[in-house]
């Protein structure tokens, strides 16, 4: 692998440890636990590993291991830290006996399954720490769920000699890796399951779970872009740039973005069904901005949106659920149909309310939402262009404007999607820290022989010394929901809560953002440098964990 400059120099980087893991540990017990909500369905479904206490590590006298074999994998969307998870993981387990040996399943749950690994050595991990991607042994995102996917499994491990499982993913990652926790526990398999919690969308969070990996890095990679182009924006002073940020269902990226740029108008999904926002509404608020701006001679600014803002939107969820059903049952005669005709079709079959939202859509977005569906049948949400559906429409809602003598100025756009460009960025300097301290944690709960546990790192905006470090058991984050048409036990997801203190931070500036032109320009990641510069956590997790920025 030839390397660059940046990458040569950050191979030497030490990632930090919180003090109490760097030698001997003890673990400190915690009181018994439940599941956040409907505790006695989960606690049937997980008879083995519901109601296991917190766990903390202490620092304590070194004491000596056993040697094992770990087997590891990384699952579901690419997260800055992935690789740093894995050394700290490799580092810990040769800490506690130099002769333990990690195998890599080879892109992701699938390679557990398939029989697909790699013995990961020092060599091989060496050339991957501080380093962005999973590449080190890939990911995928196989669903772990059937008992003949577990009994597989089971098979390799077996023949490899593992006794634990290293399982880096999201909420739904774990929640099987919890699942596969419990079965391989109740057959008496002898083999422990642990999570790490990964996802640049940070909905994997709740009281014990400060944040998941990879938020940081890709958070900071976003608002680098969005604050280069708010100032080619505020030079040109002739654009209005809408700005889609991924993140899936949950608004935490595009909310941290925001609090780091201060951009014109930020759109928060959470808010938008709260309020029961219509998209006449959304798009009223930013026309009504543009205008008012326009009339200070300000024709440029900026909109973040967060990508999944059309299933927010009640109007457009229902129609969304009525397409999927009815190209569900007609989705062949719909595809005889030529294309200039489709729209027509659609429009004539659906019911009257979702008739005439879809026929007020650009011809783009309206094509987007027949054709785009993924194999189960649903409309693929982040295939659609949400910043140009918007944009389109302010441009219309504006000229009504100037025809109503509501609205003098000028109005083009740019449109952007950040997304991928982050996902595999090199970590930051918290983002290598936090993952090589989860990866070391993990290490220290499979050798204190515990399974059914989440890696957990809290007291994050303190210096990395100070940092705790533990276990917190993946049933204690469990809810049921309706999935697929049946109730499953599942980890609660995250969404931004409104009465929280980053968004309570945000609503208390956004007007005056809207109006005036308060800019901030993050510059790219710094590796290097002072504290302040290179390791600052998000905005986020000060305002959470601190309730203040300023
Ligand atoms: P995870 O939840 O698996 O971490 O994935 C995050 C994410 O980047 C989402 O923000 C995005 O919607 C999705 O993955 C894109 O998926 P894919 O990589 O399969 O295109």
């Amino acid at each position: 692998m030839k390397k660059s400059a940046l990458q040569t120099a950050r191979a030497s980087y030490q990632p930090k440890l919180p003090e109490a893991i760097k030698n001997g540990v003890t673990i400190v017990e915690g009181k018994a636990t439940q599941s956040v909500a409907d505790q006695e369905a989960i606690a049937k479904l997980f008879p083995n590993t519901y109601g296991m206490p917190v766990l903390r590590f202490e620092a304590a006298p070194k004491k000596e291991y056993p040697a094992i074999n770990v087997g590891v994998i990384l699952s579901g969307g690419q997260a800055p830290g992935g690789h740093n998870v894995i050394s700290g993981l490799f580092d810990g387990l040769k800490a506690m006996n130099k002769d333990s040996r990690l195998f890599g399943f080879l892109l992701g749950p699938g390679g557990l399954i398939d029989h697909k690994y790699m013995e990961l050595t020092a060599d091989i991990i060496d050339d991957y720490r501080n380093t962005g991607g999973f590449d080190i042994i890939g990911s995928g995102r196989t669903k772990l769920e059937t008992k003949e996917q577990f009994d597989s499994g089971l098979e390799i491990i077996k023949e490899l000699g593992i006794k634990a499982v290293v399982i880096i993913g999201g909420d739904d990652s774990n929640t099987n890796a919890c699942v596969l926790a419990e079965y391989y526990k109740q057959i008496g398999a002898g083999v422990q399951v642990i999570g790490c919690p990964k996802t640049i969308d940070g909905d994997l969070k709740n009281e014990m779970i400060e944040c998941s990996f990879g938020f940081d890095t890709a958070c900071k990679v976003y608002s680098e872009v969005i604050g280069n182009i708010q100032r080619d924006c505020n030079s040109a002073k002739k654009y209005w740039h809408f700005i889609k940020l991924m993140g899936r269902s949950a608004s935490h990226i595009a909310l941290e973005c925001a609090l780091q740029t201060q951009p014109n108008i930020c759109l928060i999904s959470e808010e938008v069904e709260a309020k029961q926002m219509t998209l006449d509404d959304i798009v009223n608020y930013i026309a009504d901005i543009v205008a008012a701006r326009a009339a200070k001679g300000f024709n440029f600014g900026t909109v973040l949106i967060p990508e999944g803002l059309i299933e927010f939107i009640p109007a457009m969820k229902r129609l969304i659920a009525e397409l999927n059903d009815f190209l569900a049952k007609n989705g062949a005669e719909f595809a005889m149909i030529k294309k200039s005709e489709q729209r027509n079709y659609i429009i004539k079959h659906l019911s009257p309310e979702n008739s005439t939202i879809y026929a007020s859509l650009p011809e783009g977005v309206a094509r987007q939402l027949t054709l785009d569906r993924d194999p189960h049948g649903n409309v693929q949400v982040s295939l659609i262009e949400t910043e140009k559906l918007l944009g389109e429409m302010v441009g219309r809602r504006l000229a009504e404007m100037k025809e109503a003598g509501k609205y003098v100025g000028k109005f083009a756009t740019q449109y952007h999607f950040f997304g991928y460009e982050g996902r595999c960025a090199d970590p930051s300097n918290f983002d290598a820290d936090y993952c090589y301290s989860l990866g070391y944690t993990a290490s220290l709960l499979v050798g204190e022989g515990r399974t059914g546990y989440m890696s957990s790192v809290r007291n994050t905006t303190k210096p990395a010394s100070e940092w705790i470090a533990g276990g917190v058991p993946v049933t204690m984050m469990m809810n049921m929901e309706r999935r697929h048409g049946e109730m499953k036990p599942v980890i609660q997801k995250a969404l931004v809560h409104l009465d929280g203190a980053p968004f309570k931070y945000f609503a208390a500036h956004r007007d005056e953002w809207a109006m005036n032109t308060c800019y901030v320009y993050p510059g790219p990641i710094q590796y290097f440098g002072p504290t302040e510069v290179c390791d600052q956590p998000t905005k986020t997790l000060m305002l959470e964990q601190n309730g203040s920025i300023d």
